[in-house]
């Protein structure tokens, strides 16, 4: 496990855009596995810029989001397939046949999961995986619990989950209660992870993924059994450590 410090957010996104840059100027068809909410915003601006300045090409770049909620229309303004338009997607020159995120409107939610494991599978794995962490401890949408869930899965938002997205929403009580989330399984199957947290409301549970054993109520904790994963975190967020 490897911890990069920086003073700001606006410098941990240009550090993950250049890790990420750098895979896809190595690998232009690289798999890259990618998060939604506010940390990752940075870095996704700073591949627009990259991208508008002639130095990256996403046209042979296939992606999976980590996770999309249950029940919300896909161009909902807070659905994740909408998330990843409105920060990425329209601004770069990414196929949209290449891109994906879990289906939370199928009718089949269990038999939608596992048919998105198999297609990741199917694609080669992930390259490099993007994480955010929740304050709880969260990857994904994998929640504190009794043991790591591995294959793609639908879960209940926890309240503390549920409280600290409702700022994207109206009120508490439109935040969807049920999202489909990866498991653990493909995140610790991706050749390299960067976490990426900013923020002093991310310091207790870094804190936890680094530092505390490796539980499945700290779901980020098994990072620390990664071979190659990166903790990109502002000041306030290493504040901890
Ligand atoms: C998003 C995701 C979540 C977030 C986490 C942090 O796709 O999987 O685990 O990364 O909730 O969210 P922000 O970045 O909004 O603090």
């Amino acid at each position: 496990m490897q911890i990069c410090r920086f003073s700001t957010a606006a410098q941990v996104g240009q550090a993950a855009a250049a890790l990420i840059a750098a895979q896809l100027l190595r690998k232009p068809d690289s798999v890259l596995g990618l998060a939604t909410g506010s940390s990752p915003i940075p870095t996704y601006q700073e591949l627009i810029r990259l991208y508008q300045a002639g130095v990256l090409d996403f046209s042979h770049m296939v992606s999976y989001n980590l996770d999309e909620y249950v029940g919300i229309p896909v161009d909902h303004v807070c659905s994740y397939h909408r998330f990843m338009q409105d920060n990425l997607f329209s601004h770069v020159n990414v196929r949209p046949e290449c891109t994906h995120v879990p289906d939370g409107n199928a009718a089949d939610l269990a038999a939608a999961a596992a048919a998105y494991d198999e297609a990741i599978r199917a694609a080669g794995g992930i390259d490099v995986q993007v994480l955010g962490i929740g304050r709880n401890g969260h990857i994904g949408f994998n929640e504190p619990a009794d043991v790591f869930t591995w294959g793609c899965h639908v879960v209940n938002l926890t309240e503390s989950t549920i409280e600290a997205n409702t700022r994207f929403f109206a009120s508490s009580a439109d935040v969807p209660r049920q999202a489909v989330s990866l498991g653990v399984g493909a995140i610790m199957d991706a050749r390299q992870v960067l976490l990426i947290a900013t923020g002093s409301d991310k310091a207790d549970a870094v804190a936890a993924a680094v530092h505390g054993d490796i539980d499945p109520h700290t779901p980020a904790s098994i990072l620390q059994a990664h071979h190659q994963v990166i903790f990109l975190l502002d000041e306030a967020a290493a504040a901890k450590l």
